[in-house]
């Protein structure tokens, strides 16, 4: 059996100090025996909201070398961070509030902010526009108002596949007034990363080879720690929220013990939940789940994900993943001596799409892969030369996204919400807004938006290799605009 490769490094780890703090760096101790990660409590802390005005949250968030811990005991010499925590800072905030961002860069190169799955105005977006691009050391202030309850991410959109992988990426709470409220609510950011054996410290970008495959890490991280652990109480309800912010790997979740029940998909609430045995989440994409805890004081339950291979399983491909091809853990929780009580899930249902699949289809978008050449495609081309979409504004429309090639991609559009019509011509199980969707080898998905949010936007492969590689395009929405069809 293959051992994830953090497992078989860890007693190896020397040197360190030891602080203790929830949270705070696990080190050594003195005679060098790695030190049990603390238990945390259920629960998180928002940033601080810095505007004294009620309709606006507002904050301050600055990017820059930092660094941090994985959970191995060594120091990422070359991480990265929102305001020095990995993941950023959890901004919170009331749907129909201003958000207000006094962005910094203190990266050594130009930089954004992207809103992932939030309908903002595209100048914010932090994507395409040239004019929100953020010089090294310079500042820009994002101010946008939430239109969408649910939860989202955000994280730079240049030289993506580097800086997530070292650490920039953080969660965002848009909160329904109806939604259901938990005493122990978690937003958790799913990530890997790969580090050298050696060294433990982040491998470099290999070859065409990563590139083409994607980069798969050889740590999973829950909250930018291999080792997270999280006290929960026996009998009560926990909401769950995931994101997966990792470059190329697909979590393939289960809870170990515990019913998972899907309450929420990427852009918000759903009418009815929706109980699965396992949950699939590919880069990009994000669910709200419910648990309500089943166990005994001291029992451990482990988030795992199975092996997700990524290509198509008769496809000629032999797919190397450094976690190995079994299940590994991504936290762990732990249930306390005191027991809680289940909360209701009753959701908001005002705020679901009602797409009938009657919609006309405005473009057909074909993802394909040439390996031999080593490029990703996507209508033929690669970004910047992937033909722009034009749309009209306001008028319900469908798109399919075929894809062509051996492997999942997971799509990602911009600036308007959709909603899952078929994959594969088979309507989903889980019904919810979405902004990002898995495409699976050689199959096709079709989805349908209102197209509310006029701009210019950007879609592209959420496999951060294959969108710099040019699996990109851009697509604009705007009045009178279906003559240039
Ligand atoms: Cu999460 Cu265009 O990205
Ligand atoms: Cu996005
Ligand atoms: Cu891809």
């Amino acid at each position: 059996m293959l051992l994830p490769l953090f497992a078989l490094l860890l007693p190896a780890c020397t040197g360190g100090k030891t602080p203790d703090s929830p949270g705070d760096t696990v080190g050594n101790d003195d005679t060098g025996e790695p030190l049990p990660s603390p238990t945390e409590r259920c629960g998180y802390t928002a940033a601080t909201d810095l505007d004294p005005a009620d309709g606006v949250v507002g904050i301050e968030l600055s990017q820059a070398p930092f660094e941090w811990d994985p959970g191995t005991g060594t120091m990422l010499t070359e991480g990265l961070a929102y305001n020095g925590e990995v993941p950023g800072p959890v901004i919170e905030a009331e749907l129909g509030q201003t958000l207000r961002t006094e962005f910094t860069n203190g990266l050594a190169y130009d930089s954004t902010v992207h809103w992932h799955g939030l309908r903002v105005p595209d100048e914010m977006d932090g994507a395409i526009r040239m004019m929100d691009m953020v010089p090294a050391g310079g500042s820009f202030t994002y101010e946008f108002m939430l239109k969408d309850a649910g939860f989202y991410w955000y994280h730079p959109h240049m030289a993506t596949e580097q800086d997530l992988e070292r650490g920039l990426y953080g969660r965002i709470i848009v909160r329904h007034p109806d939604e259901p409220r938990v005493d122990c609510e978690l937003p958790v950011v799913l990530d890997d990363i790969l580090l050298d054996e050696d060294t433990l410290q982040v491998a470099p970008q290999d070859t065409d080879h990563m590139q083409l495959m994607g980069r798969l890490g050889n740590v999973l991280l829950a909250n930018g720690r291999s080792d997270r652990r999280i006290e929960v109480k026996a009998g009560e309800t926990m909401l769950l929220r995931l994101v997966n912010a990792a470059n190329a790997r697909y979590f393939d979740l289960t809870l170990e013990g515990q019913r998972m029940r899907v309450v929420g998909t990427d852009g918000g609430w759903l009418a009815e939940e929706v109980p699965v045995d396992n949950l699939v989440l590919g880069p990009g994409e994000r669910a709200i789940v419910a648990v309500d805890w089943v166990g005994a004081p001291g029992d451990e339950l482990r988030l795992m994900s199975a092996r997700f291979q990524l290509h198509d399983e008769d496809a000629h491909m032999s797919e190397y993943d450094p976690m190995g091809n079994g299940e590994n853990p991504v936290m762990t929780f732990v249930i306390g001596d005191e027991a809680g009580t289940p909360t209701p899930m009753t959701l908001p249902s005002d705020d679901v799409p009602a797409f009938t699949g009657e919609e006309p289809v405005a473009h057909t978008w074909v993802l394909d892969e040439d390996m031999m050449n080593g490029i990703v495609t996507i209508d033929g081309a690669s970004y910047p030369d992937v033909p722009p979409v034009i749309v009209e504004a306001n008028v319900p429309t469908a798109f399919v996204v075929q894809n062509d090639s051996e492997m999942h991609h997971p799509f990602h559009l911009h600036g308007n919400r959709f909603q899952v019509l078929a994959v594969n011509g088979v309507p989903p199980e889980i019904d919810g807004w979405k902004d990002t969707f898995d495409i699976p080898p050689f199959g096709s998905v079709e989805i349908a938006s209102a197209l509310d949010n006029p701009g210019e936007w950007m879609f592209h492969c959420h496999i951060l290799e294959h969108a710099e590689l040019g699996m990109a395009g851009f697509f604009m929405v705007g009045e009178g605009m279906d003559d240039g069809m």
